[in-house]
């Protein structure tokens, strides 16, 4: 019943914004899409500087290796950084920074490109070479988007790990991507506290070989301890010498790269243990990127655009470092907590540095929802022109609020359905579609996406079932990295041929997705994504622990809170303060992200006869829910 009317809710743009829209004929540019898959990113590819052209847009005879721009040589930086320096964008802001504290700091694209080279001359004096792989380790501050763009100036592939992991998880992911240097902090601000990057970088690295450097960004001014002929600092290393040019200038060359050179690696969550490194390139990606960004927020030479993802996560390396560069955008960067140390501080620097466009997550809006709309209401937040979320599906209530008390009614909520692998925008309105709450409409012109039963029969509007792509496009993930076979079982067998995304949906009538959740063993706590096998690999890992098993359960805030089983080892008794050691054990391994929220020790976990652990099962019988097809199940 309340999804029916739900179904019927359409809110149209408001009047003036379509017609100043880059776009404004959605379906037209679908059909041309649809005719003409190669010619319409062809035409979008346009919009960049190649050093050599494509002899091909799209090759298919491979699938699922599939390649774009074949034969045509670019680099992402020289779009982002080299061609907005030669122009008057040179003295555009490109990025307005500030910390929790109030620090604030400003870079035109001018000042961005010097650092940025300058950084690339210290990484090329300490032997990174193209194709090697770096991996940063960072808070959110200016130096994150210079580390990466450094790297892919130069040819380098950065693999980012998220500030708010920790040691296992940043072990696990430096040593697999067989990283030479490695890029960090003293610490981070967030929420008033000192996040201990170094020392964690530390205890990373006394568990893996590969790493000769480490180089440290001063943030805070804490105490840590450099070690001799590995670490250095980087304000040091920016005032030698190997800065610069042997002329004494402050350029670097910036590396021509194949369209399909190895730009990053992503690592994300899936559904066996080991995370997988996503790899994606510098073409199609670069194309990709741009134009969902362009179209979708609408990006004006004038705006100022504010993403408030981590550059850890793919958000940020799309829509805060590489899109909006690409653009030639002024965008604004924030360091710390949306709360701290009040919860306006979202809406005050919104009013003060006069943001047009606001891109965020439906945990932080649920969050900031939760003080009420006073805090807002203490603010002008008229700048504001379009808002955005991402990272799982918005309730009518918190789009209601973000819609009204940030919005205050004009400003449309663009609901961008996409994932690390899809590096772009794929189901996702733009300005001039009319809005249904909860649903993030329809298709990017281009992307066909359907939803299929089992077998992958296409289900009729109204029937849940798995969400597919069914065409390839530019800023696809290429493959995992080193592991191709896994790349092909994760997404291209389940229906051969097809793109099988993890999630389940379901089409209305009127064509619009309404996305519901992951099938698969991934939770998402706070948009966050976190693998079960992660969770439980660092529960294992305490010596208290023999077995068990983490799955999500629904939470008003984050979405989902992660709820864990474990068996213990003998000798080892049940109590509270075991359980309290066991939830701090895995903030430790993993990050505060996945400390569990309950703990519960049991004598037995429900396995199917060959032993998996039936995570459905545990979920249904903690929401009291019927527990399905139990034949499988060992007693
Ligand atoms: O389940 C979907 C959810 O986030 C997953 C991808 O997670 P990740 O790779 O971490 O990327 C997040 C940022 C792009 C998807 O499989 N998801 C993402 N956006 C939405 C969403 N669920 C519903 N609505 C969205 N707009």
């Amino acid at each position: 019943m309340a999804t029916d009317q739900r179904l019927r809710d359409f809110f149209p743009p408001p009047p003036g914004l379509v017609e100043s829209a880059h776009i404004n004929n959605r379906d037209v540019l679908a059909r041309m899409a649809d005719q003409n898959l190669e010619g319409f990113w062809e035409e979008q590819a346009k919009e960049f500087e190649w050093f050599r052209p494509w002899t091909r847009v799209l090759d298919d005879s491979n699938p699922p290796f599939y390649q774009w721009f074949v034969g045509a040589t670019t680099n992402i930086v020289y779009n982002c950084l080299d061609r907005h320096v030669r122009s008057w964008r040179r003295n555009k802001l490109a990025i307005i920074w500030e910390g929790e504290n109030g620090d604030q700091r400003t870079f035109s694209y001018h000042a961005l490109n010097r650092e940025v080279c300058m950084f690339a001359n210290v990484l090329r004096s300490m032997g990174v070479h193209k194709g090697d792989r770096v991996t940063i380790y960072m808070g959110r501050i200016p130096e994150l988007p210079v580390a990466m763009l450094a790297c892919a100036k130069i040819g380098a592939v950065h693999s980012v790990v998220y500030g708010g992991f920790s040691v296992e998880a940043l072990h696990g992911r430096i040593e697999d991507s067989q990283s030479q240097v490695v890029i960090t902090c003293d610490g981070g601000y967030m929420n008033g506290k000192i996040v201990e990057l170094k020392n964690i970088v530390d205890e990373a690295l006394k568990r893996c070989a590969t790493v000769e450097h480490v180089i440290v960004v001063r943030r805070t001014g804490q105490p840590v301890t450099m070690e001799s002929g590995r670490d250095y600092w980087y304000h040091e290393l920016m005032t030698l010498p190997v800065a610069r040019t042997a002329s004494g200038n402050s350029r670097c060359e910036t590396e021509e790269m194949d369209a399909e050179d190895p730009l990053f690696l992503l690592y994300t969550s899936g559904t066996t243990g080991r995370p997988k490194a996503i790899l994606h390139t510098h073409g199609g990606y670069m194309v990709g990127v741009a134009t969902t960004l362009k179209w979708v927020f609408d990006l004006k030479e004038e705006d100022r655009y504010w993403c408030t993802a981590d550059p850890g996560w793919i958000t940020g390396h799309s829509y805060i470092v590489y899109g909006p560069l690409l653009l030639g955008t002024t965008s604004f960067m924030y360091e710390g907590a949306p709360t701290y140390p009040y919860p306006n501080r979202w809406w005050s620097m919104v009013e003060k540095y006069g943001i047009n466009i606001l891109y965020t997550a439906p945990t932080a809006i649920r969050g900031l929802m939760r003080y009420g709309e006073a805090w807002p209401n203490r603010h002008d937040l008229s700048s504001l022109r379009l808002l955005g979320t991402v990272g799982e599906p918005i309730n009518p209530e918190a789009w209601r609020w973000y819609y009204e008390a940030i919005g205050k009614g004009r400003c449309p909520i663009m609901d961008t359905w996409w994932q690390t692998e899809t590096g772009m925008f794929m189901i996702t309105p733009l300005p001039e579609t009319p809005l249904k709450p909860g649903s993030a409409t329809k298709p990017f012109p281009g992307i066909e996406a359907d939803v299929v039963d089992e077998n992958g029969n296409s289900l009729p509007a109204g029937e849940e079932g798995y969400l597919v792509l069914k065409r390839p496009w530019p800023a696809m993930l290429r493959n995992i990295y080193n592991d191709p076979d896994r790349y092909v079982s994760q997404y291209w067998s389940k229906f051969p041929g097809v793109y099988f995304t993890g999630d389940s949906a379901r089409k209305d009538e009127d064509g619009y997705y309404w996305i519901i959740g992951r099938v698969d063993d991934v939770i998402k706590v706070s948009g966050y994504r976190l693998g079960t096998a992660e969770i439980e690999s660092a529960l294992v890992s305490h010596p208290a622990v023999a077995e068990a098993a983490a799955i999500g359960l629904p939470h008003d805030i984050k979405g989902n809170a992660i709820h864990a089983y474990v068996i213990l080892r003998a000798g080892f008794e049940p109590s509270e303060s075991l359980i309290e050691e066991l939830r701090a054990h895995v903030a430790h391994e993993m990050g505060p992200i996945a400390r569990p929220e309950k703990i519960t020790i049991v004598s037995q976990l429900p396995k199917t006869r060959s032993g998996k652990i039936m995570r459905r099962v545990l979920k249904a019988r903690a929401q009291g829910l019927p527990e399905g097809d139990l034949s499988t199940l060992e007693e």
